[in-house]
C-alpha cells in the first residue's frame, strides 16, 4: 500500500496540462467494441481506471494497444465473449457500461453487479428500466446481471432520476436497435455529450446531447475511427481549488472553460481572481477564501465530484459555509479524515456546515474513495507540516500523475512505497518546459 506524504505550505504557481477526462473514457473504451474496424482514440487519461479497462477489453478478447501517451487502438471484430466476470468487474465500478455495449453488439450480456461503493449505494434500477423498454429481458441471478433480447426497439424512456450511467448505457444500447430511442430528463455532463459525439463519429445518428432529451435513430453498423478525450472537467477543477488552497496562481491549460463555469463562479464568489482563456483558465489566489454556500445539482450545477476537494478549501474559508450534496448520500468520509487535522465540520445527513479556521495542522489520513483523495490532498497542501495519505490507489484510479504535475506546480509532496522508502521529484526541464521527474 503506498502513501503521499505532503509537507503543507508551499503556495502553487505556473502551468499545468489537464488531462482526457475519466468519465467520458471510461465509457468510450468499451463503446469502440461496437465498431466494425479499429478504433484509434486518443487524449486518454493514463490513469488505473484506464489500464484496468483496458485489461478488461483484452481479456474479453476485444485486441487493445494502449500507449503510455493515452491513446489506444482497439479492434473487436474477433470478440465473441458477451460476460465479464466479477474478478474483472470489481476492480472497475464504471463496468456497467458493458450491459449496454455487449446487449447492442451480441443481444445479449452477463455482468457482475458492481455494488455499493464508500460514497452510497450505486443503483441501476435506470439502466435496468431503459433496456427493458427498448425489449431486453433483465434478471439478476447470483450477483450477476444477465440482460437479453432477441430484437432491441426503440421507445420512450423517462429517467426518474437524472443519471449520467443510465443516460450513457441506454444510448449504448440504444445505438444500433430499429427505430429511434427517446432519452426524457437525460444527463446533460460533458461526458454525454463526449459519449455521443464519438459514437456519431463512428456513424450513429444521436441528436441532443447535452440538453434533457436525447434521441436516438438507430442504424445498421458503425465502422472504426479516431477520435481525441474532452479534457477532465474534475482534474481540472482539483487544480484549480489546489490554486485557490494555497494563495497560489495557476493556469490550467488544455481546458474547456466553459465546463467549468459552476466552479468558477464559486472561487469568483469566495473572492478569487479566476481569468478565462480560449482553451485555459488562471486562477489567482490574492487572500483567504470568503465562506460560500454550495449544493450539488446535475450539470451544469455545481458538480458532486468537486464537493469534496470545495470542502476541504472551505475549511479554511473566512466564516461559516453550508454545503449541501444533493447527488451522493454518503460523500462525506474525507471530512471526519480533515477533521483529525483540525478541521471543524458538522455533518447532518447530506448537509455539511464547515466553520472555517485559520490553519490546519498536517496528519496521518486515509483516502476512502478518489475524490475523498483529492480532498486530503488540497487538505495536506494547506496545513502546516506533514500530511501523510494512505490508500492512494484511490486516488490512483483517476488523476494521472498527480504528484508529479503538483510538484512542477511547487508542491512538497512525495510517494512512500509499501516498505516505506520515499520517492522524492525533482523538476527537469525538458522539451515541453519543465518537469517533474522521480530520482531514481
Ligand atoms: C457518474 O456516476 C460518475 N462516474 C460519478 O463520478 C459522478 O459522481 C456521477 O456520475 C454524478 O455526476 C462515472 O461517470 C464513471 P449517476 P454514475 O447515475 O453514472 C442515482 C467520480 O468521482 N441513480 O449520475 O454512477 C444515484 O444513486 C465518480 O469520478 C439511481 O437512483 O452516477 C445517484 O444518487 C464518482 N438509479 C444519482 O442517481 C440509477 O439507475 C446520480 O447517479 C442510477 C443512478
Amino acid at each position: 500500500m503506498e502513501k503521499l506524504r505532503i509537507y503543507g505550505g508551499k503556495s502553487l504557481k505556473g502551468r499545468v496540462k489537464i488531462s482526457g477526462a475519466k468519465n467520458a473514457a471510461v465509457a468510450i473504451l468499451p463503446a469502440a467494441l461496437l465498431a466494425d474496424d479499429t478504433c484509434v482514440i486518443s487524449n486518454l487519461p493514463y490513469i488505473d481506471d484506464i489500464t484496468v479497462l483496458a485489461d478488461i477489453l483484452h481479456e474479453m478478447g476485444a485486441h487493445v494497444e494502449l500507449d503510455r501517451e493515452g491513446t489506444v487502438r482497439i479492434n473487436a471484430l474477433e470478440m465473441n465473449e458477451y460476460k465479464a466476470h466479477y474478478d474483472m468487474v470489481r476492480r472497475m465500478r464504471a463496468s456497467y457500461y458493458l450491459l449496454g455495449v455487449l446487449l447492442s453488439k451480441f443481444g445479449k450480456a452477463e455482468v457482475s453487479f458492481p455494488g455499493g461503493c464508500a460514497i452510497g449505494t450505486r443503483p441501476i434500477d435506470q439502466h435496468i428500466k431503459g433496456f427493458e423498454a427498448l425489449g431486453a429481458q433483465v434478471n439478476l441471478e447470483h450477483g450477476v446481471i444477465k440482460v437479453s433480447a432477441d430484437r432491441l426497439i426503440g421507445n420512450e424512456i423517462y429517467l426518474d432520476v437524472v443519471s449520467v450511467g443510465a443516460t450513457i448505457n441506454i444510448m449504448l444500447a440504444a445505438v444500433k436497435a430499429e427505430g429511434t430511442t427517446t432519452i426524457v430528463n437525460a444527463a446533460k455532463e460533458p461526458h454525454v455529450v463526449d459519449v455521443a459525439n464519438f459514437l456519431n463519429t463512428m456513424g450513429a445518428n444521436i441528436k441532443g446531447a447535452g440538453t434533457d432529451i436525447i434521441r436516438v435513430m438507430g442504424v445498421e453498423t458503425l465502422s472504426g475511427c479516431e477520435y481525441a478525450i474532452i479534457p477532465d472537467q474534475i482534474e481540472a477543477g482539483t487544480y484549480m481549488i489546489a490554486a485557490a488552497a494555497t494563495g497560489g496562481d495557476v493556469t490550467v491549460t488544455d481546458v474547456i472553460p466553459k465546463h467549468m463555469e459552476a466552479l468558477t463562479a464559486k472561487l469568483l464568489e469566495m473572492g478569487m481572481e479566476v481569468l478565462e482563456g480560449d482553451d485555459e483558465i488562471r486562477v489567482i489566489a490574492g487572500q483567504r477564501p470568503r465562506k460560500v454556500n454550495i449544493k450539488t445539482q446535475p450539470y451544469p450545477g455545481f458538480p458532486t465530484d468537486l464537493q469534496q476537494p470545495i470542502s476541504a478549501l472551505l475549511c479554511i474559508a473566512d466564516g461559516v459555509s453550508v454545503v449541501t450534496e444533493n447527488v451522493w448520500e454518503a460523500r462525506y468520509k474525507h471530512m471526519d479524515e480533515i477533521s483529525r487535522m483540525g478541521g471543524k465540520a458538522k455533518i447532518e445527513d447530506r448537509v455539511a456546515i464547515i466553520e472555517g479556521v485559520e490553519k490546519l495542522s498536517g496528519a496521518p489520513v486515509t483516502a476512502t474513495d478518489l475524490r475523498a483523495g483529492a480532498a486530503l490532498i488540497i487538505a495536506g497542501l494547506m496545513a502546516g507540516g506533514m500530511t501523510e495519505i494512505s490508500d492512494v490507489e484511490h486516488i490512483d484510479r483517476g488523476y494521472e500523475e498527480i504528484e508529479y504535475k503538483l510538484v512542477a506546480l511547487g508542491a512538497d509532496i512525495e510517494r512512500v512505497d509499501e516498505n516505506g522508502k520515499a520517492r522524492r521529484l525533482k523538476l527537469i526541464q525538458s522539451s515541453y518546459g519543465e518537469k517533474a521527474r522521480a530520482i531514481l
